[in-house]
């Protein structure tokens, strides 16, 4: 048997991991690897390696991915799925692994219908896959997210200044959310709680008059312009105030344990789903257990991942 793997859409830390992983657990099972470089673009190029133990060999505390990654514009065309599924017969490829978000999972179930056996992971720092509890990358990120707001914090302690800080997360407010809980924002704005930039005022105009003067407000990309945010608060409240983009840090750096240990498992069930002759099915964890589930479940609506409404109110 030999099965294929890639990484597609955004970088997350814990990618290696989980290459690293399924080669190691194909290697047990004597099946042969091959990675495809810069994800579905690498299937219409034909770009493919071996992978084996040596390559894969101290790649687990790599951030980012030694496979890379794309964004396949091709791919979402039919043309662009044929192509790549006759690199993949080309190659005597019997199943591939596909590690991404959930355009990656739309192209991999895609692929599936093709008649290609396909498993995701799902690889995303923005945690926005409802059907599992964790995304591999998010718990770095998160972490990474909090050292960042811990820097800001003492120096917005020391002047009593606030902070306006801008997370990644595309759709999903969990990158705000967490860091939030963890003791990291006195205000968040996420995109399953929206406030208006009035709202943020009013917060913020409570938390001065009780004597908080130093304030991280997080907020989720896409939802508003941050320096019109930081002008509003500025001219409403008379105080002077700072924005922070985070950016592409976020990305990047050593994954945390958390993270390995879930890729390292979900890489394992991988390689069992495709030993299986399955197909279409998507690995996750939910209450501490490795799961794997029908694409047509990955995107039900908040499934089994419900807003802690009581929570946030309770200490944000
Ligand atoms: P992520 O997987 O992190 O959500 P993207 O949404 O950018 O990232 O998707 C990664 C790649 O997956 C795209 O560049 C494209 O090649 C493929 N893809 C995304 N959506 C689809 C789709 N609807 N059909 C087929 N392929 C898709
Ligand atoms: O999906 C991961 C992510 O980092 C999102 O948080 C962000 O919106 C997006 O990718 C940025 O994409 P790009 O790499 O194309 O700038």
């Amino acid at each position: 048997m030999k099965i294929g793997i890639l990484t597609s859409g955004g970088d997350a830390p814990g990618m290696n991991a989980a290459i690293r992983a399924v080669v190691k657990s194909a290697n047990h099972n004597g099946i042969e690897v091959l990675g495809v470089k810069y994800g579905y673009a690498g299937l219409i190029k034909e770009e493919l390696i071996p992978l084996g133990l040596t390559e894969v060999d101290g790649i687990a505390e790599k951030g980012g991915t030694i496979l890379k990654t794309a964004r396949c514009l091709e791919f979402m065309d039919e043309l662009g799925r044929k192509k790549a599924l006759e690199t993949l017969k080309k190659f005597e490829i019997d199943g591939l692994v596909v590690i991404g978000g959930d355009g990656s999972f739309q192209g991999a179930e895609k692929l599936s219908k093709l008649g290609m056996n396909v498993v995701g992971l799902p690889g995303t720092i923005d945690n926005d896959l409802a059907y599992t509890d964790y995304c591999i990358g998010f718990d770095t990120t998160l972490n990474t997210v909090l050292d960042c707001i811990n820097k800001i914090k003492d120096t917005d302690s020391s002047h009593e200044k606030t902070t306006i800080v801008e997370v990644m997360g595309r759709y999903c407010g969990d990158l705000a959310l967490y860091p939030a809980l963890a003791g990291g924002a006195e205000i968040i704005s996420m995109p399953e709680r929206k406030l208006s930039f009035q709202d943020i005022c009013t917060r913020l105009r409570e938390n001065i008059n009780k004597g908080k003067n130093d304030n991280v407000i997080i907020i989720t990309e896409r939802m508003y312009n941050i320096e019109d945010l930081q002008k509003y608060v500025e001219e409403e409240l008379k105080i002077s105030v700072r924005s922070t983009v985070l950016g592409f840090v976020q990305r990047g750096g050593i994954p945390s344990g958390f993270d390995r240990v879930l890729a390292s498992k979900m890489g394992v069930m991988a390689v069992k789903l495709l030993m299986n002759g399955s197909t279409g099915r998507f690995v996750g964890i939910r209450d501490n257990k490795i799961i794997d589930i029908d694409f047509s479940d990955v995107n039900t609506p908040n499934a089994n991942k419900k807003m802690d409404y009581d929570l946030l109110n309770e200490l944000l």
